[in-house]
């Protein structure tokens, strides 16, 4: 919907949010225009000295249960419209293309899984599901991406994930939405949409290595293929495969090794150890920093989906 009152529509499911809020609007000020007028017909008909009839109407049990029942039915079916649009949107669909957000004061650093970087602007595909995996090197801060209709809160110590599909190409634009230092008002940039051949060149243009082997570069300079690679003779779990899938835990309990897991590996090894192994894996809290985590992360996912590089 274009209005003068939110930026322009830029994904189905922004259209969705947009159909969502105005029936809200409409239905909350249906009913309060109908109570307001009600209230001043009333006293007006029913002002001391009128000869209106005081008599109780003889249906009054039906009026009860019509004005009742039919509010009832009218926003509970709001409220499942909404729910189903909040868990499509928080739900990322399986091949959505991840693009790694990492925030800090007072801007916006993106990564592309082919090794492109950028601050406060993010290039993506038009017609392709997109996932961002977010989170922050200092403060709480808050992705916001008005013409999609999205806000996620990037925290520091946590993954959160946000994810569109944009159907036309443009420039939108980005805003941090939590106020986070001096410099919180100028935390923005832009969202440029193309059309997917646009992308895949700009792709092409980088000239940086893909994450992952950024990943597998920092997994041997920190000297985790000492005891994770393949000829390593410590007893530590071998990471091809671990990716998306379920890990048993020495406490009897499995957890789905996503990026928040590979990252709680990496800075607290001791929380959740694999079934099999002693907790002897050193911590790589204030080694690593958040970019370095990524690539990491992306190292690891990498030897789950394709032979390892
Ligand atoms: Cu970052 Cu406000």
């Amino acid at each position: 919907m274009t209005s003068l009152l939110v930026p322009r529509a830029a994904s189905a499911m922004a259209v969705r949010v947009d159909d969502l809020y105005f029936a809200l609007i409409a239905l909350c000020g249906a009913v309060a225009l109908i109570v307001a007028f009600l209230l001043v017909y009333f006293s007006v008909k029913y002002r001391r000295g009128s000869g209106a009839a005081r008599t109780t109407p003889r249906k009054t049990r039906a009026i009860e249960i019509a004005w009742a029942l039919s509010p009832l039915v009218i926003f509970f079916g709001v409220f499942v419209y909404a729910a189903r649009l909040y868990i499509t949107m928080e739900i990322p669909p399986p091949d959505a293309l991840p693009i790694y957000v990492v925030a800090k004061q007072w801007m916006w650093k993106l990564e592309h899984p082919e090794g492109r970087r950028e601050i406060d602007t993010l290039h993506v595909p038009a017609h392709r599901d997109v996932q961002l995996i977010m989170i922050s090197q200092d403060v709480i801060h808050s992705f916001y991406l008005p013409a999609f209709r999205l806000k996620q809160d990037v925290l520091p110590g946590r993954y959160t994930s946000l994810w569109f599909r944009a159907d036309r190409t443009g420039t939108y634009s980005l805003r941090c939405a939590e106020f986070c230092g001096a410099r919180h008002a100028y935390m923005g940039g832009k969202v440029v949409v193309m059309a997917p051949q646009d992308y895949a060149r700009w792709l092409r243009a980088g000239t940086a290595d893909p994450l992952a082997r950024t990943g597998a570069k920092l997994f041997s300079s920190l000297g985790c293929s000492g005891c994770h690679g393949p000829h390593s003779s410590v007893h530590a779990p071998r990471l091809a495969g671990v990716f998306g899938g379920p890990v048993p835990l020495s406490d009897g309990s499995v957890v789905r090794a996503d990026e928040a897991y590979v990252r709680d590996s990496i800075l607290l090894p001791n929380k959740q150890v694999v079934a099999g192994y002693a907790p002897i894996m050193p911590s790589f809290a204030g080694r690593v920093d958040e970019s370095q985590i990524i690539a990491l992360v992306a190292y690891i996912k990498s030897l789950s989906v394709e032979p390892p590089r």
